[in-house]
């Protein structure tokens, strides 16, 4: 037992727990992703997995991405990219709800799989009854040789690693990466963005490991922060854009891990409900960088505001103007909007992480969740 327990120490490469661990590992996972796919001076990228795909993609009329649970997150960012840069229209479905209805789907359809284990029971099901259907399928797994990428037509590994913790950290940034290449690469055969642009882009994802890094550098705050919010029993994470589905993420690691009641939301939905939740108890996380919909944002802040809640602000380095607004600020550095998902995630995994710590919850192994859910 003794040995079991130095292995386990080992395993855990010197952090307290896997999670840990596999959060910090992201500046690796990201850039081990990215290996060999992207040729910033050039402009191009290559999937290797998809590429006898290639010409196919230059006329489909529709992509559909099935996923369940953290995953089906980060198909959401996909839908998102690949409308903005390959404009292709995009269906993100859960897994569960579209086997069980009829949907339409045709030859024409590329169906893309997205799962970290490649084992889950209600993606598999989708692909097959897409597959019946005629559609092609891509997967994007983490698990080299699980059932999905055997069941897929073709596909593109994260290169993740293995990932411990139930919670998925690493395997969802990793998800996000292979989807924004998908995207360019669905771009650069569509010729929906220029030369000058692809390198652009390129030459900006080829740095956002060392982003990554720097955004891990807001640790200590962050527990600090944590301290503050441990025995919140609600917490909104507000977003819009891409980083609606990046609050989605941040509201299922924390309730996944912490058993704090958390929703997401897309900050203009607010009003619609969740307003009336808001009081002093009540801290609502936001995605405000600096990006497209920086000034709606602001507005929804001031909403918050304005009812005594308490806003943490996940806000673009440098900021100033949010800071003055809401109770805490966490920096992220800053990027084009394509890659901000992948920044701001971190600090949410980090704060779902803290918070779990100080309340006693077991982070790598939380009550009634399962790593990967075979049975449907
Ligand atoms: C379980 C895990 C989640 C994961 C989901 C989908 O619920 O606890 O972390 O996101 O299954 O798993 P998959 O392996 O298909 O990504």
């Amino acid at each position: 037992q003794e040995l079991e327990l130095k292995l386990e120490m080992l395993e855990k490469g010197g952090y307290e727990h896997f999670m840990l661990k596999e959060i910090f590992e992201q500046t690796r996972s990201i850039r081990d992703c990215l290996r060999g796919r992207i040729y910033p001076n050039e402009g191009r990228v290559q999937l290797g997995g998809i590429k006898e795909y290639a010409d196919k993609l230059k006329n489909i009329d529709r992509i559909i991405i099935v996923a369940c649970g953290t995953s089906w997150h980060a198909g959401l960012v996909g839908e998102y990219l690949i409308e903005e840069y390959a404009r292709i229209p995009v269906e993100v479905e859960y897994a569960s709800e579209f086997r069980y209805r009829n949907p339409i789907i045709t030859e024409k359809d590329v169906v893309i799989a997205i799962s970290q284990s490649g084992e889950t029971a209600d993606t598999m099901a989708a692909i097959q009854m897409a597959k019946e259907r005629g559609a092609t399928i891509f997967g994007v797994c983490n698990v080299v040789g699980a059932s999905i990428p055997r069941l897929t037509h073709a596909g593109v590994y994260t290169h993740a690693g293995p990932e411990i913790g139930v919670a998925s950290t690493k395997a969802f940034t990793a998800q996000v990466t292979v989807l924004t290449l998908m995207a360019f690469y669905m771009a650069q055969q569509k010729g929906t963005l220029t030369q000058a642009k692809l390198v652009e882009l390129l030459t900006e994802l080829d740095h956002i490991p060392e982003k990554i890094e720097k955004a891990l550098e807001s640790n200590a705050l962050i527990l600090d922060i944590a301290h503050k919010f441990k025995d919140s029993r609600n917490c909104l994470f507000l977003g819009r854009g891409s980083g609606f589905p990046v609050a989605l993420e941040g509201a299922l690691k924390l309730k996944e891990i912490s058993y704090i009641h958390a929703e997401g939301y897309p900050a203009a939905e607010m009003k619609h409900g969740p307003i009336a939740l808001i009081d002093e108890e009540m801290p609502v996380v936001v995605i405000a960088t600096r990006n497209s919909s920086y000034e709606k944002v602001i507005s929804n802040i001031q909403e918050v505001k304005a009812r005594k809640g308490v806003v943490l602000a996940i806000v673009t380095e440098g900021d100033t103007e949010v800071r003055g607004m809401v109770d805490y600020c966490i920096e992220i550095p800053d990027a084009s909007e394509a890659f901000l998902p992948l920044l701001a995630t971190i600090p949410l995994q980090l704060l779902a992480y803290h918070i779990a710590l100080l309340r006693g919850c077991n982070v790598d192994q939380p009550r009634n969740l399962a790593k990967s859910v075979t049975v449907e």
